[in-house]
């Protein structure tokens, strides 16, 4: 498993131009029980708040608009390591938001803060994907005695992680095992050729192959029925290409491997970002890990489980205290 690297996040963030990574879950930004959660562990004064991996600052806007609405003075600064700038990505002028900042290129486990000046760290989705003992240390420095830490993070047992395994499992099957994708290749290769409507062995290996595509998607069909969520990348890159390969379609195109080209780019982002994720969850053991290394300086603990409108657990809650 892999995470995506700093100029991979860099790119993610710049070309889908999204505040957040939750597609169509969410609708502008994070809500429903994730705004109840920020909004009761962003009550309170605070001088400076620190959004931890903060992409395009889904969770900096929402502090911001928070504190802004308590008519409170409190200065917002997401850090991410990728090369992030959420105002010009997102076009939203910087001059509206005098108390909020975004510093790019900069690891979570090397703040751009002094000692003991940042009263609560925040995360979602962001915390977990950097070197955690590192982190906690860091965030032992820069925190105020009394600070608190909250944290929302991928989890092993999350919906949004759980179905990934099949899913993954079959997109390796239909790329790597059945070469799916070699197949639409060729055949587009076949009816491409100038007598393949009339050459038999032209039109017997048409036939074979378009035998190996239907036997292959039908039993990709089955297995990514029950994925919940995650199936669209794969289920859509099938369908993509059964219409590229219709009864109606052209049979011979000029631009059709450009489109089964870039149809698996798609998948392979797509996968990429699952990988990504997963790679970041933490299990059971790595949660009681970080809650050992936050409890060695000072902290106390609190984990839970955060639970979505219709989708059930999609990570865990973490809320440290000291003081
Ligand atoms: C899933 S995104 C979450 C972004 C954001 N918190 C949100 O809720 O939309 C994970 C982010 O972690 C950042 N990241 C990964 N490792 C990091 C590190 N060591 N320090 C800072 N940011 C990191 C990536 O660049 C990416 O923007």
């Amino acid at each position: 498993m892999k995470k995506l690297n700093p100029q991979e996040w860099t790119r993610f963030w710049d070309e889908s131009a999204a505040i957040t990574t939750f597609g169509t879950h969410t609708h502008k930004n994070y809500e429903f029980q994730i705004l109840e959660f920020w909004q009761q562990q962003l009550s309170g004064n605070f001088e400076q708040v620190v959004d931890l991996a903060c992409g395009n600052g889904a969770l900096s806007w929402i502090a911001h608009d928070i504190f802004a609405k308590a008519k409170q003075s409190t200065r917002v600064t997401g850090v991410d390591i990728a090369d992030i700038n959420p105002f010009k990505t997102l076009r939203r002028k910087s001059k509206r938001y005098p108390l909020l900042e975004f510093v790019a290129n900069t690891s979570i486990d090397q703040l751009p803060f002094a000692d003991h000046s940042v009263d609560i760290a925040i995360s979602q989705y962001g915390f977990e994907y950097s070197d955690i003992e590192k982190t906690v240390l860091e965030l032992d420095r820069v925190l105020k005695p009394t600070a608190k830490i909250c944290l929302i993070m991928h989890s092993t047992s999350s919906k949004l992680i759980r179905p990934t395994t099949d899913l993954i499992k079959q997109s390796s099957r239909a790329l790597n095992e059945v070469r799916l994708h070699e197949l639409y290749l060729r055949l587009d290769e076949v009816c491409n050729f100038p007598d393949s409507d009339s050459d038999p062995k032209l039109l017997a290996e048409e036939k074979k192959l378009r035998a190996a595509i239907a036997a292959a998607t039908i039993d990709i069909g089955d297995h990514v029925d029950g994925i919940e969520g995650g199936a669209g990348a794969i289920t859509k890159y099938v369908f993509n290409m059964a219409n590229e390969f219709s009864a109606k379609a052209p049979r011979r195109s000029t631009n059709r491997r450009k489109v089964i080209l870039e149809a698996r780019t798609t998948l392979e982002k797509y996968l990429g970002r699952i990988e990504d994720m997963r790679s970041a969850a933490l299990d059971k053991s790595g949660e009681q890990d970080l809650r050992r290394c936050l409890e060695a300086v000072g902290f106390s603990v609190d984990q839970g489980v955060l639970n979505y409108v219709k989708l059930g657990n999609i990570g865990s809650t973490l809320i440290a205290r000291r003081g």
